[in-house]
């Protein structure tokens, strides 16, 4: 990790965003600091992933602004990275997916090598170095993912729901992995559908009701209980029910 200084507090200021008439981001406020994973939840089609886009600089916000507040006339994508829920591979080996990322990042090529073994090893993918990336597993194409983002060594990752499609012992490594990347000191902001995952990694959670940030809390204070009603209905299950039967009276 770089000693270099922080480009957190992000600060989310009444963003906005909509597609054509739809407002799918409603006057969202908050602030993301260094040094905790913060995890994004909510039921699907909440806005999870287009709030990580508009955070990420993906997507600029129809309202409001997102600043970061330590950049100091940096730029800040330069400092983070993003793993998006299918990621693609390159047609080419393990290891030159993330040579290729680096020499994006023009990172000299005489530093790559080290990078990039660096980031194979932290992953468990070492064995697979000249493989063909494509040929890996769902399982091992997402940690390669998390290798070729954590070899720019980001001071801000980015993850939308890195596991969605991983059985229980895959998701395991890939969540000893998210920790790791938070050990060594890089701000994680990830979404999940898993509640349980949320459980597991979350230093504070943000729960996204269409659109809307219903809540932010510590994770221990979330769980032990949401302030919010649809919060509550969400952790007992009941939120996508609770939707259809507006739709289907009885
Ligand atoms: N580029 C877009 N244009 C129009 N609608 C979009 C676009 N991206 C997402 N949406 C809609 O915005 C809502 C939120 O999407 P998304 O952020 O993917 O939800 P989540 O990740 O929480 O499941 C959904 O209703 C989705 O259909
Ligand atoms: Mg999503």
């Amino acid at each position: 990790m770089t000693a270099e200084r922080s480009i957190l507090p992000l600060e989310l200021r009444q963003v906005g965003f909509s597609a054509g008439r739809k407002l799918l981001i409603k006057e969202l406020s908050c602030t993301f600091s260094a040094n905790s994973r913060s995890v994004i939840i909510g039921p699907n089609g909440a806005g999870k992933s287009l709030l990580l886009r508009l955070c990420h600089g993906l997507l600029a916000p129809s309202a409001g602004s997102i600043v970061w507040h330590g950049a100091a006339g940096r730029e800040p994508s330069f400092y983070q990275a993003m793993v998006f829920q299918r990621p693609v591979m390159l047609r080419r080996s393990v290891a030159a997916n993330i040579n290729f990322a680096l020499s994006l990042r023009r990172v000299p090529r005489g530093a790559r090598p080290a990078l990039i073994r660096d980031a194979l090893k932290r992953t468990g993918l070492s064995r697979f170095a000249r493989h063909q990336a494509r040929v890996l597993s769902i399982g091992e194409q997402q940690r390669l993912a998390l290798a070729r983002s954590w070899a720019l060594r980001p001071q801000v990752l980015f993850l939308d729901e890195p596991t969605a499609s991983l059985d229980p012992s895959a998701t395991h490594v890939i969540e000893e992995v998210i920790d790791a990347i938070h050990r060594a000191g890089t701000k994680v902001i990830m979404t999940t559908h898993d509640l349980g995952q949320a459980r597991r990694l979350a230093d504070e959670v943000l729960f996204l009701h269409r659109g809307r940030l219903l809540e932010m809390a510590p994770s221990e204070a979330f769980f032990a209980g949401p302030r919010n009603d649809l919060a509550q209905a969400f952790l007992r299950g009941e939120l996508l029910w609770w939707q259809r039967r507006e739709l289907t009276p009885p």
